[in-house]
């Protein structure tokens, strides 16, 4: 196992183990820098205010202290976070020795940190320590009974340890918010999201030539066969065993010609380019051995992205219900409703669908990904069975 990076990871990993670790002395530490800090500031701002000066020079120096621990006060939040934040090793967090990108974010949160924040720091610390240290110092206390001079102590020292939990706590609030602040992660994430769109794109730039490829290429010539041989089989005479050949290599070449569509028509579809979704869905309706319904209302074409995915979606579904489910029925349905696109294939199978089992679902769940989307599946054993692909379709159709 990792050492903990974090005071929350060391506190959710091994509670009784986080005792034994450096973790509450620097959550202490932590807290009490801030709280510390934030306390100097407002003692000075009160101590400049009550100066035996002029008002204005008073509050001069007073704004001047608080707009100059404001600036302190991020930077030196970055430093404190140190204390209970290691950092992920990715480029953020407090393990991280770059500068906040968002100076006025740092300002902000340093503001928040002394005017309101730091105070509690101090209270926490005090109040999770004053409890049992009031407790071990009850036999110096003139008014306390006999029993009370024994009992206090005990209490205080078992008490002692378990001030540790309200510090690390709270020092893990505070630090995960100071993290999301200061080294917010959605750059990073954005980065990620769009150069999985990028290849996405790449690989459906590559479907689309190779599917141009066989179409202009392979198909043609596999038509110009088909007809040559069907011309022949007409010159040669009936009944012949040469006939015969030739018209069986006839059959052969319109099978592989009727292959070779299919083919094209999986890796790209022309009918989804040209006609949009509900056109494509019915086509993929149409070849489905199970009787389908269709439900499609959409407002108009999608971004090509959506409707490729949507596609995919459905061919898979319905080829797995073909394959699979047993079913005497089934349904397909989409809609778009606030920028997402919901599709739902349902069949009256036998269940009990598993990703794990193969690769269809799999790989449909990783497209979805890719646009941003997510598929539920829903598939208990005796059925039945519903895919719901849910797909942000917002922006403008390409
Ligand atoms: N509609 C369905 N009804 C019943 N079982 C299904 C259905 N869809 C998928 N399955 C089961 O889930 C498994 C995984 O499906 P999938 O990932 O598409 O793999 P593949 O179709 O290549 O076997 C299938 O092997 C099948 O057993
Ligand atoms: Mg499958």
């Amino acid at each position: 196992m990792t050492t903990p990076r974090t005071v929350l990871e060391a506190l959710t990993r091994s509670p009784l183990g986080f005792l034994r670790t450096a973790w509450p002395w620097r959550a202490l530490g932590y807290l009490l820098s801030g709280g510390g800090f934030a306390t100097g500031v407002y003692l000075g701002v009160a101590g400049l205010l009550t100066a035996p000066v002029g008002t204005f020079a008073r509050v001069l120096c007073a704004g001047a202290l608080v707009v100059f621990a404001v600036a302190l006060a991020g930077p030196l939040e970055r430093r404190r976070l140190a204390l209970v934040d290691r950092g992920d090793g990715d480029g953020r967090g407090s393990g991280d020795r770059r500068r906040p990108r968002h100076s006025t974010r740092t300002a902000g949160y340093g503001a928040v940190s002394v005017l309101a924040v730091g105070w509690m720091d101090l209270a926490v610390a005090l109040v999770s320590l004053g409890i049992p240290g009031f407790l071990l110092l009850t036999p110096f206390q003139p008014t306390a009974l006999p029993w009370q001079t024994v009992a206090g102590p005990v209490a205080g020292a078992l008490l002692l340890p378990v001030a540790a939990y309200p510090i690390g706590a709270w020092a893990a609030v505070r630090a995960a918010v100071g993290r999301a602040v200061l080294f917010p992660k959605d750059r990073e994430l954005r980065e990620v999201v769009r150069s999985r769109a990028r290849l996405v794109d790449a690989f459906e730039t590559e479907r689309r030539r190779i599917e141009r490829d066989l179409h202009d290429g392979a198909q043609q010539r596999l038509v110009a066969l088909t007809m040559k041989l069907g011309l022949a089989t007409l010159d040669l005479p009936p009944g012949s065993a040469a006939a015969r050949q030739v018209g069986e290599a006839h059959a052969l070449a319109k099978e592989a010609l009727t292959e070779l569509r299919e083919l094209i028509r999986g890796i790209h579809p022309q009918i989804l380019t040209e006609r949009g979704l509900p056109a494509a869905a019915r086509d993929i309706a149409g070849r489905c051995p199970i009787p389908t319904d269709l439900d499609l209302d959409l407002p108009g074409r999608l971004p090509a992205a959506v409707e490729q995915t949507a596609y995919y979606v459905t061919a898979e579904a319905l080829t797995n219900i073909g394959r699979h489910s047993g079913a005497d029925r089934c349904r397909v349905s989409a809609r778009c409703h606030d920028g997402v696109l919901r599709l739902d294939i349902e069949d009256n199978g036998s269940g009990d669908a598993d990703p794990a089992r193969g690769t269809g679902l799999v790989g449909l769940a990783d497209r979805i990904a890719a646009v941003g989307g997510r598929m539920l599946l829903s598939s208990p054993p005796g059925g039945p069975t519903l895919l719901r692909a849910e797909i942000p379709c917002a922006g403008p159709s390409s």
